[in-house]
Order: C-alpha cells, then structure tokens, then sequence
C-alpha cells in the first residue's frame, strides 16, 4: 500500500519547477541530465553508456557531451587548454569572459585562476574550519530536539515517528554555517535555496526577474551594508575578507568579490545538503551498515568516505574551448561537456565492486570534490560537516528506514541528492 507523506513535512521549496523537458528519446543520443529520469536512476544510466559508448551526446543546450569513463573525465579536469571553465553549469553562456568568468575561481582559466583561488585558501585551511566543529554539532542536535519535538507531536505511537532526514535535518546545516562563515543573515535560509534551485536545478528559466529579486541585487546589498559597516579582517567575516585583500595592491573588482560571495553560498550549501541526505538516504536502506557505524567506531571515518564515492553529488561542466576529439567523438568548439565526477566514482576499471557500498572500502581515492586546478577549495569544511552530521544523527537516532522508497524526490540538474526523503524513526 502507497503512503501518504507525513503530515508534519513541509512543502520542501515552494518554487515553480521549470519547463518540463521534453522526454528522451535514449540516454546515448538524447540524453538530458536535467530530466527527473536521470536524477532518479543516474547510476543505473551511467553503467548503461559505459556499455553502450562512453561518451554520451545530446543535441540539447546547444550540444552538450557526456563522458561516463574516470579516465576521461579526469583527462578532461586536466586539459585547460582545449577547455574552458568560463560555463560550469550548463546553461545560458556565461556573461562574464574568461579568465575570470562570472564566479572565481570555479569559473576562472589559467593564470588568473591561481590568483582567484589563493586569497581563497586561508580561510578554508583546516585550523580555521576544524575551529567550527563544536557550533556546527550543537546545531545539529538542535535541529534533532527540534525534529523529535515536531515528530511527536504526530506521531500515532510512542514507539515511532515520521520526520524528514531532508528538510528537517540536511538542508539547514550547511545554510547555518556558510550564512555564519559569509556574514549573511540566516533567516533569509529560504531565499538562499531560492537562488540556488535558480542556478543549479531551472538555470536559464527564471526569466526576467524584477532586479530587486536576483542574486546579484542580494549580495550588493550585502557588500554595501558590509562596507558602511567595516570590521577588522580578523574580528570580520568572509565577506570583510574579501573587501579586505587585494591582488597586486589593488582591491577585487565589484564582480570578482561578488561572483565568490555567489560561488562559496551555492558551493557551500547544495552540494554539502545532498551528501549528508544521500548518506542519510544509504544508512536508512542498509540496516547491516547502520549496525557496523554503531558497533564498530574505528569504521566511521571509512564510511565517510565511502558515502562521498559512492553518493558523490556535484557533476561540473566546462566548455570546449577548440574543435578536438574525445575519445572518438567530434567535440566542437562552444560545446558543453558535462564532468560527471559521480560516475567517475562508479567505474569499475578503477573502483573494484563499484557499484556496491562497501563501508570499510580501504583503497578509496574518490572524485567526489573533483580533479585538476579547481579540486574543492571547501573540502575540509564539506568533510567536517557530513562527519558531525552523520555522527550526531546516528548518535540520536541509530534506528530508521524509509517511509516509502517511492516518497524519495531528488534534486535534478548538475547536484544530485534527495530533497524529500521522509523516514520512520524507530525507537
Ligand atoms: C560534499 C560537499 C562538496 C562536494 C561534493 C564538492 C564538490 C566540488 C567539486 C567536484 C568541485 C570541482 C569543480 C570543477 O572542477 O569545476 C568543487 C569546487 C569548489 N568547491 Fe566544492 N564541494 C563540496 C562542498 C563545498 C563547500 C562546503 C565549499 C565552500 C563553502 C566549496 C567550495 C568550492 C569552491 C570555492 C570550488 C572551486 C575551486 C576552484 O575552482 O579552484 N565546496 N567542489
């Protein structure tokens, strides 16, 4: 018998979806990475075009190719030359050019691109992000307080409960952090997921917003209200940063400083929100591995690792910067090429049983953060807030499984991870 939702989940955003895409015809010459086809069976498409041909292509977006193969994909992550990462998310072509491209560094080219990404390093280094381990835990087990309260007030028994591993959990830990980390307020939460569902799920179908409602338009206000109000680097946060280095003694441009404000709220955010759900999403599947995190503590930091392999959220893109050929293929100059560093992670010519989790995996050198000059510069903070996450959900409620398999949603586009993912507590 279906299930109806809990009563007690939200609507998990109240946007509108987008165009509907056009149904593919098949995933080796139509494919559409943005189709709920693909986000609700991404691994089982990947394995298919590993047999079939390993490069994918559609003639959407312009002509856009998709590499399944580890070798290609990092192949590609390392060529900046018949490359650009101008465009990463496919889509309308970026409006700012290369090198610099509208968010430094992920969209910057060799040589502005180590600049861009150095003034970036300090504030990620791990001292910096291991001092925020013990905020980060208070806030999740608040948010299990919240969550349980919420749960019991409808739940039926004394012995179970329904909550929302996704909304009420997931989603709002990496909002808190980065929100604190940038010196944005945390009540405009909801609007963060706004901008974000924009860029990296509908980019292009907004249409004309009024001016007052794009990203662009929040984060001035942000910079000017950070300006009128300037602390010191050290008692400031990542934006006094930022208005406070410089490059060659001069300050960053308004679109430079702008564009990484944009980049670290949607890197920090949606990509971080997917792994702790999908992870969450595993654990409530696998009782055997629940059992194994619970008894076995030495196996916790393996098990991190295997969820970032094997529920690797974040496919980037690049733009063919020449006409050359990919494995074969006639790649032309202005096409998009998707990097799917998540079916990367899956090929078994480099992972041995790619396909199954295994939660002690020794030899597990993943690409969930990527290949190349643009590797995650927030890595540190991604791994400290998926462990504290998975730790202290598991240390509260080692016990839950899926209400129903079928009420799982997950995000389309470029950043895969579940949205709605309501699960039984049992207690
Ligand atoms: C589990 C969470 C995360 C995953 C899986 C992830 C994944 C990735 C990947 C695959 C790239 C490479 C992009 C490319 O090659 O085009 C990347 C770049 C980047 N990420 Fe992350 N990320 C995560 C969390 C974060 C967080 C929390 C931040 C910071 C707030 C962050 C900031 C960045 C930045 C600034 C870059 C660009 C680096 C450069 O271009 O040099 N990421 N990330």
């Amino acid at each position: 018998m279906t299930q109806s939702p809990p009563s007690s989940t939200p609507a998990p955003i109240d946007l509108p979806t987008g165009q509907e895409p056009l149904p593919v015809r098949d995933w080796e010459t139509d494919f559409d990475h943005t189709h709920p086809d693909y986000a609700a069976a991404a691994p089982e498409i990947w394995e298919q075009l590993r047999q079939a041909c390993p490069v994918a292509h559609t003639q959407r977006f312009g002509g856009t190719w998709l590499p399944v193969r580890h070798a290609d994909v990092e192949a590609i992550a390392h060529d900046t030359v018949n490359y650009t990462s101008q465009g990463v998310i496919v889509g309308p072509r970026p409006e700012v050019d290369a090198p610099m491209g509208p968010a430094p560094p992920i969209t910057s080219d060799p040589p502005f691109h180590a600049i861009a990404r150095r003034l970036l390093l300090p504030p990620f280094a791990p001292k910096p992000i291991a001092a925020l381990e013990a905020s980060t835990r208070a806030y999740c087990h608040e948010l299990i307080d919240n969550l349980l309260a919420k749960a019991d007030e409808n739940a039926s028994s004394t012995d179970t409960a329904i909550a929302d591993a996704a909304i009420d959990y997931a989603q709002n830990i990496p909002v808190r952090v980065i929100a604190n980390m940038l010196g944005l307020p945390e009540h405009d939460a909801g609007r963060f997921r706004t901008f974000i569902h924009r860029v990296i799920e509908a980019p292009g179908q907004a249409g004309e917003l009024p001016h007052e409602e794009t990203l662009d338009y929040y984060l001035d206000t942000q910079v000017a209200e950070h300006r009128a109000n300037p602390r010191s680097p050290e008692d400031g946060d990542l934006i006094d940063y930022l208005l406070s280095v410089d490059i060659d003694g001069m300050p960053l441009l308004d679109e430079h400083a702008r564009g990484t404000i944009a980049l670290l709220l949607i890197a920090g955010i949606d990509t971080t929100w997917s792994a702790i759900g999908a992870s969450l999403w595993h654990l409530a599947e696998n009782p055997a591995d629940r059992r194994r995190w619970i008894e076995d503590p030495d196996v916790r930091p393996f098990a991190i690792e295997e969820f970032l392999r094997f529920c690797a959220p974040v496919t980037m893109a690049r733009i063919a910067a020449t006409d050359h050929e990919l494995s074969g293929c006639p790649v032309q100059e202005g096409n998009w090429v998707l990097l799917p560093f998540p079916a990367a992670n899956r090929d078994p010519e480099v992972f041995e049983d790619a396909d199954t989790f295994v939660i002690d995996r020794k030899v597990n050198r993943h690409t969930a953060f990527g290949l190349g000059i643009h590797r995650c510069l927030g890595s540190n903070l991604a791994r400290l807030e998926v462990s504290v996450a998975i730790e202290t959900w598991m240390e509260r409620l080692p016990e839950f499984e899926l209400l129903d398999p079928a009420l799982v949603r997950w995000s389309t586009g470029q950043v895969r991870g579940p949205r709605v993912l309501p699960v039984r507590l049992i207690r």
